[in-house]
């Protein structure tokens, strides 16, 4: 007893916390980590499309292709964006995509019923989406309306958007409306959130509706090879994962979503930057809680598709505060600080972790919504700290999973504690490892010690995100408070590997 205390106040005397070790089983990669799961999110919702994405074709002030921010597009291909989800969200079930294409002044209004009932002209549509997506390289998802439209008006997008020149009435409106060719849309969810804003449905009678819509959204046997999602779950709703296993027929249906925020009480969700510790601590609660809904709904799938041919998508994820003072309550805009920096790294570690099940994750939402990676001002734009834990695990993308074991030291508030480390590692085509590593804990540095099993590398580096203060962001006013700089405290000896990781940071390794 004696002795232990010695051990536990020499370590507390010298700052090191001796709990933190990672097994690294290098050799042991099995599953590759889709890049898939680095995709985005842009609902027609606040400043995410219109303000945001698209200023407009007669814009003369920002720079633009077609109305698309072009600062925008080069930061995005920075990122390597992969995937965009399109046109919501709960917007998608009011959206009727034959009132978004063809000559601008003839198309009609709506009412954007679900964020502030402003009048949508339907001035980005179709045409403008697909084009955006070829123009940054990434792939469209678009989410089609079963809320309140037709498997008929389904399939027809499909065709308008897909099918070849001269094959039915739909490709001929395409072809009228300028685009000469189809494009690349392999992407399709079913509805959005059917369980609520998406129709309020039951698990089994969308079930029923899913199957509806998914027989008439192509032909039969799906030889377009669409890859269809259908709406999931919210956080644990398990119940709504089991019955659509239970009833839709492999043939139709590629995936199911899943939709979890961290969010702090949908009554009470503090402030995106002025927080205190406790509510610090309950946001990372919630970030962390997604290893154990992915890992029961993964265990529900696994029952039905053992063989794990269906996807877990989760198409919405991210942090969600009350908006900032002075703007639209509707619009959900709000500050990125390093406590998103935080949900976003463990997030992302975890989907890695889990890439056998998770193949696609949409982080809601890209721009100027929710835990956005850019935010606009007129003219101006910053990159969030969320766009650069992003951007530095984009090494990830598509690179082999290397499984790693984490015991890390507990993060302390009061009675509560949570894991104040986390990681994933993969190995990338050129045979470069990387290792992500997150340490949520906003009092203390704590020090890694990564044990490499099957692997010998000659060096390391990384690069590191970190900042005096986990409620930092960058301004308009000082946009580079938080970039990620050249990372030096790794200290590689034969196949030990020892980090330290600062109070509230992002680090990624590279190890050759
Ligand atoms: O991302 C904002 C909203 O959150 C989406 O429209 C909806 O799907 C979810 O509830």
């Amino acid at each position: 007893m004696k002795k232990l205390f010695l051990f536990a106040s020499l370590f507390a005397t010298i700052g090191l916390s001796a709990q933190n070790s990672i097994t690294l089983l290098a050799d042991k990669g099995k599953d590759s980590i889709s890049r898939h799961i680095y995709g985005h999110f842009a609902e027609h919702l606040g400043h995410c499309i219109y303000g945001g994405l698209y200023v407009g074709e007669n814009n003369t002030k920002i720079p633009n292709k077609d109305g698309v921010r072009l600062d925008i597009i080069d930061a995005l291909k920075k990122l390597k964006v992969p995937v965009l989800r399109w046109p919501g969200g709960c917007f998608a079930d009011t959206y009727h995509w034959r009132d978004g294409v063809g000559p601008k002044d003839k198309r009609p209004s709506m009412l954007n019923i679900w964020w502030g009932n402003v009048k949508e002209d339907n001035s980005f549509g179709s045409n403008e989406f697909l084009n955006m997506c070829e123009l940054l390289g990434a792939e469209p998802y678009l989410s089609g309306n079963v809320g309140s439209g037709t498997p008929q008006e389904l399939s027809d997008w499909v065709k308008y958007t897909t099918h070849p020149n001269g094959s039915s009435p739909m490709t001929d409106l395409r072809e009228q409306f300028g685009r000469k060719t189809p494009w690349q849309v392999k992407f399709w969810g079913l509805g959005n959130e059917a369980w609520g804003c998406g129709g309020n449905m039951k698990a089994e009678w969308y079930a029923n509706v899913y199957r509806q819509f998914a027989t008439f959204m192509t032909n039969w046997n799906n030889s377009d090879r669409l890859y269809r999602i259908a709406s999931g779950a919210s956080d644990d709703d398990y119940h709504w994962t089991e019955v659509l296993m239970k009833e839709l027929p492999a043939s139709m249906y590629d995936a199911l979503a899943l939709h979890h925020y961290s969010v702090i009480d949908w009554g009470n969700k503090g402030p995106s930057t002025n927080y205190t510790e406790q509510q610090y601590f309950i946001t990372m609660q919630r970030a962390l809680l997604m290893e154990e809904l992915v890992t029961k709904h993964s265990a529900i799938m696994d029952k039905y598709d053992p063989q794990k041919k269906k996807a877990l998508i989760v198409d919405e994820w991210g942090g969600w505060y009350d908006v900032e003072p002075g703007t639209n309550g509707a619009f959900l805009f709000q500050q990125n600080t390093m406590r998103d920096a935080m949900i976003a790294g463990a997030n992302l570690n975890i989907f890695n972790n889990h890439c056998d099940r998770v193949k696609m994750a949409n982080l809601a939402q890209i721009i100027n919504v929710l835990q956005a990676v850019i935010l606009t001002k007129e003219e101006k734009m910053i990159l969030t700290p969320t766009y650069h834990v992003m951007e530095m695990y984009n090494v990830h993308q598509d690179a082999l999973m290397l499984p790693l074991t984490v015991n890390s030291a507990n993060y302390i508030l009061g009675k509560d504690t949570l894991k104040a480390v986390n990681a994933s590692a993969s190995k990338d085509r050129m045979g470069v490892t990387h290792i992500s590593l997150v340490n949520i804990d906003p009092n203390k540095q704590h020090e890694v010690i990564i044990n490499v099993n099957g692997a010998s590398y000659k060096s390391v580096s990384g690069r590191i995100l970190k900042s005096d203060k986990m409620q930092n962001f960058n301004s308009f006013e000082n946009p580079n408070k938080i970039v990620p700089v050249p990372y030096t405290d790794a200290k590689l000896a034969g196949n030990k590997l020892t980090v330290k990781l600062p109070a509230t940071s992002v680090v990624v390794l590279e190890l050759k």
